[in-house]
């Protein structure tokens, strides 16, 4: 029986910002319940990909088909209802509004025990809880990473898209971000996209990765288990 679980499909897309060509055939699949990271130097394309997959800068060719669905010119919002949650890089905190307020705006019932509430947001990270009036652009940055992805996950999405979450976070922030997005998206069974230049990080969230260069070109794809073996993949697939 062939097995296809491709709960995301990207096939051959090509993005332009204007006349600038910053995409220039991408491919890349998620599987049910993996988690996937792209790995890329400065300015490879990385966040574009993930804009491109939302719907945000849509691609000017190529397909991209999420839980079999031809998605390729929906807006973001529509993705958002099939559930795929996006959490850009700046996080995007609603400012002006409290952490409570940026929980509940983006809260949508879920099934089963392993559904994700407001209440459950606050038991499992407690750094929130201590933080409910307060407003959220006056977090720290991992505060506001948790935060995020915290807003990510009480919209009970099958899928989670991050972008960078160890970004400009201190050491021991990263760990806390790292175990947050393992023992919650990874182990709870929600299918992961995520992209990092943190290479540690990286290793320890996803099983596969795809290795990319200028222009959003995938020169590797690799197990996470390769990439340890092997630590010159990396070195030679990602060298400035
Ligand atoms: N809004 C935009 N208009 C024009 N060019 C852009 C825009 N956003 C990004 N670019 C360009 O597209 C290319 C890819 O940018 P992108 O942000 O996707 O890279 P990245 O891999 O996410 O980089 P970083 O690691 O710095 O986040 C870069 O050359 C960048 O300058
Ligand atoms: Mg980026």
């Amino acid at each position: 029986m062939e097995k296809n679980n491709k709960v995301m499909d990207v096939e051959d897309i090509h993005t332009y910002y204007g006349e600038s060509y910053v995409i220039q055939g991408l491919s890349l699949c998620v599987q049910e319940c993996e988690a996937v990271s792209i790995l890329g130097r400065n300015g490879v394309g990385k966040t574009t990909t993930l804009r491109s997959i939302m719907g945000l800068t849509p691609p000017r060719s190529g397909k991209i088909r999420i839980g079999g669905e031809d998605t390729t010119h929906w807006p973001a919002h529509r993705k958002a209802k099939l559930g795929v949650a996006y959490v850009p890089a700046e996080r995007h905190i609603f400012p002006g509004l409290t952490v409570e307020e940026n929980l509940k705006l983006a809260a949508c019932p879920g099934n089963g025990s392993n559904a994700w509430s407001i209440e459950r947001v606050y038991d499992q990270f407690p750094v929130l809880s201590n933080r409910i009036k307060q407003d959220g652009a006056t977090l720290s940055g991992g505060e506001q990473q948790i935060l995020a992805i915290g807003r990510a996950l009480v919209s009970n999405p099958k899928i989670i898209i991050l972008d960078e979450p160890s970004q400009g976070l201190a050491p021991l922030i990263v760990e806390l971000v790292t175990e947050i997005v393992v023992n919650f998206c990874v182990k709870s069974g929600i299918t992961l996209l995520v992209v990092e230049q943190n290479h540690r990080m990286a290793l320890k969230v996803a099983n596969r990765h795809y290795l990319m260069g200028t222009k959003g070109r995938i020169s590797r794809i690799a197990t996470t288990q390769e990439l340890v073996d092997d630590p010159q993949i990396i070195q030679n697939h990602l060298a400035v």
